[in-house]
């Protein structure tokens, strides 16, 4: 580990998990925890738990938990050195060794370097003589040169040749080049330009590193669009257009729509909450991110089928978030952009009395129904109403529930009592899924089918808990650690994740340190440090630690000594794999 250990030490002295925690979630004392709704899942009733006593955090819904550094990481989407250094930076440390840093952490600094290298030189391009016609467009396109700043437009040539070697004169390799995407390669295995004769639109994160480009090319040529594929620095399902400006002019409402010219026209007529996904659908990730800065999403989606099955679905998505949705609809086929622009100085006030005048989702899904069916006729009235009736039903407030109840009942003359029955016998359908569902999750928990960090567990059932049982015991009783490490041999475990968080622990120990899950984190990826935390949450505490350990110890041998002589000579990995292999094989005959 690049990071000396004393500095870990005072670091985590220093930082609350509690209080750092308290910043991304809203949490309640509950007990000696708190607890909160879980930022890495939608849901509606709090499962996410924090423990300062113990220092780390566990989501029962979805078993995402860790130290601090480890939600760090999760939730800034950084790897551990840039966790750490995220933290001392907020206990006002200064990590010491800068240059040494991870491999990974280093490649994501050289390509935000090479895309704002990439930005500066896209946007100077406006002003060459290849540049004007780029220029040109954008100005036709109605945008101001205070526009063309604010967002850092530019152009990229035609010819395939002039970043890359921009980018190399400013000391970038070719292999830089290619990882930030900027850069194909060649067959000889040259990198040539990604971006060629198209107009330019960086994409910047929050702390504002540029992380992507979308490219608009300025004919008919397809594809009209060309972005950055995902890069080390770049994962388009979590990253949004124009969040970092949109975010400061929330207000508690940000703007969904479908282009970035639709974030732009709107921004330069002055509503600047709009933001824009990056020419994908809505993601679950990106609608918890939009959470984080707001309680309601107006989505202004294109009049297009395209866009109002899209808006259909960033609906479906946004939901499950509790945020409150409404939906524009913009007339005359337009998109946001031709709409502002379309009604010159009235844009910007026009569009906000769209916003003013939108419906709820609800309202917006009744009336896409009502355009498919005649009221007027019986039957068809019945189905209508049936089929809003199911939307109701999947709404968490009764007040909510009610006052579409009373709509639907007044705008097609059905009693409102028997809309609400209706309802009602949905809303029991849909409890009695749910806890299906539930009961569902929780046997596939106890099969461990689920379990992707250690997938050996789900054959040796009985091993990997008494290995469990021991990492949860050790950590949490430093006294007795000593024995089990000296009785209990790494190999003496069945599975090799489990084995592998032993011999980290075992060493750690014998080296004279801590072992707490903190002590741990750089060791292990964040999806590994929620299945560690996951042994340690909900475990009684022992009562005769010497007993247990016992116990644990005689379990692991039975199940050991369940594998043949051969394998237990060996006992790596290769002979586990083959024994699991033989009895899946077995199973499968079994079955037939
Ligand atoms: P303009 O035509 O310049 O006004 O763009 P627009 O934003 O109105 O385009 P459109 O509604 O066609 O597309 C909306 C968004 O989808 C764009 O901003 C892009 O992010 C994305 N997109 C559009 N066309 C393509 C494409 O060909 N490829 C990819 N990858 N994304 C596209
Ligand atoms: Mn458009």
């Amino acid at each position: 580990m690049p990071i000396p250990q004393e500095f870990i030490e005072e670091l985590k002295s220093r930082t609350d998990i509690a209080d750092v925690i308290s910043s991304y979630v809203n949490l309640k004392k509950s007990g000696r925890n708190l607890m909160g709704l879980c930022p890495f899942h939608n849901e509606k009733s709090p499962s996410f738990s924090v423990s300062p006593e113990n220092g780390f955090f566990h989501c029962f819904g979805c078993h995402a938990g860790g130290d601090v550094i480890t939600f760090i990481r999760r939730i800034e989407n950084l790897d551990y050195v840039e966790a750490v250094k995220f933290l001392a930076q907020r206990a006002g440390m200064t990590v010491p060794e800068e240059g040494k840093d991870n491999g990974m952490g280093r490649l994501r600094m050289r390509i935000f370097e090479a895309n704002r290298e990439a930005a500066r030189f896209y946007h100077k391009q406006l002003y060459t003589p290849q540049g004007k016609k780029a220029l040109e467009y954008l100005r036709s396109r109605g945008l101001t040169e205070k526009t063309i700043i604010h967002f850092g437009l530019g152009y990229s040539p035609s010819d395939r040749f002039e970043l890359v070697n921009h980018l190399r004169s400013k000391g970038f390799t070719a292999a830089e080049m290619i990882q930030a995407n900027l850069a194909n390669e060649s067959k000889k295995g040259n990198p040539y330009d990604r971006f060629s004769d198209r107009v330019m639109f960086p994409i910047l994160d929050l702390r504002g590193n540029v992380i992507a480009f979308g490219g608009r090319i300025m004919s008919d040529i397809k594809p009209k669009y060309l972005n950055t594929s995902d890069t080390p620095a770049f994962n388009k399902s979590r990253s949004l257009f124009a969040l970092q400006f949109a975010k400061n002019k929330a207000n508690g409402q940000l703007i969904l729509v479908e282009g970035y010219m639709d974030v732009i026209a709107l921004h330069q007529a002055g509503i600047e909450n709009a933001v824009a996904t990056l020419g994908t659908a809505l993601t679950q990730e990106q609608a918890i991110l939009l959470k984080r800065y707001c309680d309601e999403i107006v989505i202004c989606y294109d009049s297009d089928n395209a866009g109002q099955n899209a808006a259909a679905r960033a609906i479906s998505i946004l939901r499950p978030t509790g945020l409150k949705i409404k939906v524009i609809a913009v007339p005359n086929g337009k998109d946001p952009d031709e709409f502002i622009r379309s009604n010159g100085d009235k844009g910007a006030a026009k569009f906000r009395m769209l916003i003013e005048d939108s419906g709820s989702d609800i309202e917006y899904r009744m009336k896409k129904l009502r355009d498919r069916y005649n009221i007027e006729v019986t039957e068809q009235r019945i189905d209508y109403v049936d089929e809003v009736c199911r939307i109701i039903a999947a709404i968490d407030s009764a007040v909510e529930r009610d006052v579409y109840i009373s709509q639907l009942a007044g705008e097609t003359g059905v009693e409102k009592s028997a809309v609400k029955s209706q309802v009602d016998d949905y809303l029991h359908a849909r409890r009695r899924d749910s806890k299906k569902q539930q009961q569902r999750t929780v046997r596939n928990e106890m099969s461990a089918k689920n379990d992707k960090i250690n997938a050996e567990k789900f054959y040796n059932l009985r091993a990997a808990h008494a290995e469990e049982a021991i990492i949860a015991l050790v950590i949490n009783n430093p006294d007795a650690a000593a024995d089990v490490f000296r009785r209990l041999q790494p190999e003496h475990f069945v599975t090799a994740f489990n084995r592998r968080v032993y011999e980290v622990l075992r060493k750690r120990a014998e080296a004279g340190n801590d072992i707490s899950l903190a002590d741990i984190s750089g060791a292990f990826t964040a999806d590994e440090m929620s299945e560690i935390t996951s042994m340690l949450v909900a475990r009684p505490r022992e009562q005769d630690i010497h007993r247990a350990v016992e116990e644990y110890i005689a379990a692991l041998e039975q199940e050991r000594s369940r594998l043949s002589p051969e394998q237990m000579a060996q006992a790596g990995d290769a002979a586990i794999k083959e024994y699991l292999e033989k009895k899946r094989k077995q199973s499968k005959n079994r079955r037939n």
